[in-house]
């Protein structure tokens, strides 16, 4: 089994598209969800899929979080780390760590519109095509080697809401496939 961590701050709807696609397959499982928010509505959704759950202590610092992360992936022996809607920057230390192990998904086609409101920006800027890119992730916002990209064009006359919608929908479409072919990859040894 390839043993995959996710993390969340908020809605959760990446993760629960993944841990869904997870559950179908037979040689990838969820380890934990970890939540950088004790608010976050994603951990409630895991709870009611049955998933183990954490809460990070960002309360108490970085290294503090980041040191309970470090325990929880050890010792569920997680081989990879799939952040989805995480809304925290992770130190090089850590990132450093799990190399190549850590992905990330984002609401454009980066470089361009990287931070939390890409879609926001995508919007005022005028252009007619935005999309979404899965990334491995470093210690840099939005940065890293890109692992897919799909475009996504406005319609005319179309509303923010339903551009939204349909980006995020893109979004459930690529990361499962992405996550799961880069760790049929790496990870070939764990599904003999
Ligand atoms: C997604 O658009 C993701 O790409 C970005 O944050 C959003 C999280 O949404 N990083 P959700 O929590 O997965 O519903």
């Amino acid at each position: 089994m390839i043993r995959v961590a996710l993390l969340i701050s908020g809605r959760g709807s990446n993760m629960e598209a993944l841990a869904q696609s997870m559950a179908h397959s037979r040689q990838f499982s969820v380890t934990f969800v970890a939540s950088s928010r004790q608010d976050a509505l994603g951990l409630k959704t895991a709870r009611a899929m049955g998933l183990k759950t954490a809460l990070l202590p960002y309360e108490l610092g970085q290294r503090e979080a980041e040191t309970e992360l470090e325990r929880l992936v050890e010792a569920s022996d997680t081989h990879l780390i799939a952040l989805a809607g995480f809304m925290r920057l992770l130190s090089a230390r850590f990132t450093d760590r799990y190399a190549g192990q850590i992905l990330n998904i984002h609401p454009s086609l980066l470089p361009r519109f990287k931070g939390a409101d890409a879609i926001g920006q995508f919007w005022e800027s005028g252009d007619t095509t935005s999309g979404v890119t899965v990334h491995l992730a470093d210690a840099q916002m939005d940065h890293g080697p890109i692992l897919a990209q799909k475009a996504l064009d406005r319609k005319t006359g179309e509303s923010r809401a339903d551009f939204e919608a349909r980006l995020h929908q893109l979004e459930h479409r690529l990361y499962w496939p992405t996550l799961r072919d880069y760790g049929l990859r790496l990870f070939s040894e764990e599904v003999l």
